[in-house]
């Protein structure tokens, strides 16, 4: 039997899930129950489930029978190219995924503290006092930062200030509508048009393009003995050029706005609880737990689909193969039975080690985020700094609403703030 789900057309289904795909979800879980599915114009169908368990039964395809990558491939493939961890599936992936792993563990990311909060440190410094800035924005420009320069190692201040507005148009022009639901018939026309996304798109990676396998040349002619960004150590493992090029795209399409997202709802979550900011930002385990807590009731990336080669039973109904199965990850976790009274923020649930198998928002199974320990060491870091050097409060007090923006669920005002100095400038 399949599952239920709205019988409207397609093309309504996709413009209420753009408009509001929270409120949407909610909706048909009241509706149908933890698993439902969805039609989008132009894609197969969606079965999306609203528990751990179920979310775990998705997961396990990842060992056969549901493919993560071919499920990306649609929507990222032309920026990551074809040699991507993210759009990789079965042995190929494996290859790439054992030699991403390893510079990005918990142990190796912990080396990147220092240089996280002076990399921050420098940021905060710029910001405007007393008027109202849009606080995803900033974050955006410290994790891009994190990621030219600890993760590609770029240190010539040129190239580092040249990939600073390169990057973001290449997100913004690769990841536009205009762009994703282009027919591959029409690509290459379309390439050599600069008045359409697409071909601004085209323009942009090339020029990034070369500056990274430029970069890629000289650094594999030079001894840079002791770097620990993780181009020196992908560099060590026998990877080619353009399959170092395609992993460190990857690692900015992937880590770039989620981890930005994911502090910009820190800081709107903050600002409307007093009492949690105020144990902030010293206690570290707690600061830990807060982060969990955030990434729980907001968290930033929506959905990890797999697309099915298999039947999948999940509860009395048979997904076909051929159609999309994941968690939609807010409703997951929102769950009563796995968090009881979720609507409450408390991050008392993840202290003292603490483990919930429906916590996730980096996703689960073989495919789990491989940044997520580098991403959940950025967030704590940079709260600190910027909870140490400013008081922030908020212009308005009404919650930010859910808003999809590219991969992410960012707030709709991107956190709205008013920041002022922590401690006053000294006489002259
Ligand atoms: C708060 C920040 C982040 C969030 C919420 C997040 C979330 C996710 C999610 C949900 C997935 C899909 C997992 C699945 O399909 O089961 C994923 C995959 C991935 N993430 Fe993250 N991520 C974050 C930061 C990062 C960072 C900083 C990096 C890299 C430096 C990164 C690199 C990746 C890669 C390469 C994959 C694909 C893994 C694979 O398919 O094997 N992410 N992430």
């Amino acid at each position: 039997m399949l599952p239920p789900g709205p019988r409207l057309p397609s093309l309504v289904q996709t413009a209420w899930f753009m408009r509001d795909s929270p409120g949407m979800m909610e909706n048909l879980h009241r509706r149908y129950g933890p698993v439902f599915a969805v039609r989008f114009t132009g894609y197969p169908p969606e079965v999306y489930v609203a528990t751990g368990e179920l979310a775990a039964q998705v997961y396990q395809t990842d060992q056969g029978g549901g493919r993560a990558g071919a499920a990306r491939r649609d929507f990222l493939e032309h920026m990551v190219g074809a040699h991507s961890v993210l759009t990789l599936d079965g042995d190929d992936w494996w290859r790439h995924r054992k030699l991403l792993n390893p510079p990005l563990r918990a142990k190796q990311v912990a080396g990147y503290r220092d240089e996280i909060a002076a990399i921050a440190a420098e940021k905060i410094a710029t910001w405007p006092l007393g008027r109202p800035l849009a606080l995803r924005e900033r974050m955006q420009d410290i994790t891009l930062e994190i990621i030219i320069r600890l993760i590609f190692g770029i240190r010539d201040a040129g190239r580092v200030s040249r990939l600073q507005t390169l990057l973001p148009e290449l997100i913004e022009t690769g990841g536009s509508m205009q762009t994703i639901m282009l027919p591959e018939r029409l690509r290459a026309f379309a390439a050599r048009a600069p008045f359409l996304a697409y071909g601004r798109f085209v323009r942009i990676r090339a020029e990034v393009d070369t500056i990274l396998f430029d970069e890629i040349r000289r650094r594999r002619s030079a001894t840079g003995a002791g770097d620990t960004d993780v181009l020196s150590r992908l560099l060590e493992t026998g990877l080619g050029d353009q399959e170092i090029r395609d992993e460190l795209i990857t690692m900015l399409i992937a880590g770039h706005e989620t981890t930005a997202t994911g502090l910009a709802w820190a800081f709107e979550r903050l600002l409307r609880m007093p009492e949690v900011m105020e144990r902030l930002p010293d206690d570290e385990p707690y600061l830990d737990a807060v982060v969990k807590e955030v990434l729980r009731v907001r968290p930033a990336v929506y959905e990890a689909p797999r697309l099915l080669d298999a039947p999948l039973p999940l509860c009395e109904y048979e997904i076909p193969a051929g159609w999309y199965a994941g968690p939609y990850i807010p409703l997951v976790h929102r769950d009563p039975e796995a968090f009881p009274s979720p609507e409450e923020f408390r991050p008392e649930r993840f202290m003292e080690g603490h483990q919930n198998r429906a916590w996730m928002p980096f996703g689960g199974g073989r495919r789990f985020c491989v940044g997520a320990q580098l991403a959940l060491l950025e967030m704590r870091v940079i709260i600190r700094e910027v909870l140490h050097r400013l008081e922030l409060s908020a212009p308005d007090q009404a919650p930010e609403a859910r808003r999809l923006k590219n991969v992410t669920l960012a707030p709709a005002k991107l956190t709205r703030v008013i920041a002022r100095a922590r401690t006053p400038a000294p006489m002259p």
